[in-house]
């Protein structure tokens, strides 16, 4: 999909492809459409990121917070975006046996419990052995400096999931 396409979508259109870029939040998809044209990949992506980047920090927390766990609830339920179902397969965090799947329930809990939202990893989760280990490390961190760690993982997921759809390898790390 090229940029002219892209900026030739109605606003219904647009929410329904870019609803999921930042997870459970059409809202901002639809923020950004106000934007509309857009130049390039680039210029678009930016316009997420600048979103999220102005909300205050009750905001961005909300943000986090419709992120799923993962391997929890909702991936139990069937309930995970297609997004988030790839990349939490991907990590094989889908096909987890149930002793491991406690043991990352609990980290989640101990995580959620000091910051109040979901640990949201990027790169998509490729390095299964490094999510629990990182999740760990990150839950010794200051909030202030977790909430932004974490934003940066949003943005990071966000890139992947645009690429993805523009069919681009221009946010490849
Ligand atoms: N990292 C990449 N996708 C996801 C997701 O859906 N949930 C969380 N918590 N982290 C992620």
């Amino acid at each position: 999909m090229d940029i002219e396409k892209v900026n030739s979508m109605d606003f219904g259109e647009f929410v329904d492809v870019f609803g999921n870029v930042v997870e459970r939040c059409p809202l901002i998809a639809a923020a950004v459409r106000s934007q509309c044209p857009f130049s390039d990949l680039e210029d678009l992506e930016q316009h997420f990121f600048a979103f999220t980047d102005a909300l205050p920090q009750s905001g961005q927390e909300g943000v986090l917070r419709c992120h799923p766990d993962l391997a929890g609830r909702e991936l139990q339920r069937g309930e995970l975006s297609a997004e988030s179902q790839r990349e939490q397969s991907a990590a094989g965090l889908t096909s987890l046996g149930a002793a491991e799947r406690l043991w990352l329930a609990e980290l989640n809990a101990q995580y959620r419990a000091r910051f109040g939202f979901p640990f949201v990893p990027a790169a998509r989760l490729s390095d299964r052995a490094a999510v629990p280990s990182e999740r760990v490390r990150r839950l010794h961190c200051p909030p202030a400096q977790e909430l932004s760690t974490t934003l940066g993982e949003v943005k990071k997921i966000g890139r992947r999931r645009l690429a993805d759809l523009l069919g681009s390898h221009a946010a490849e790390p």
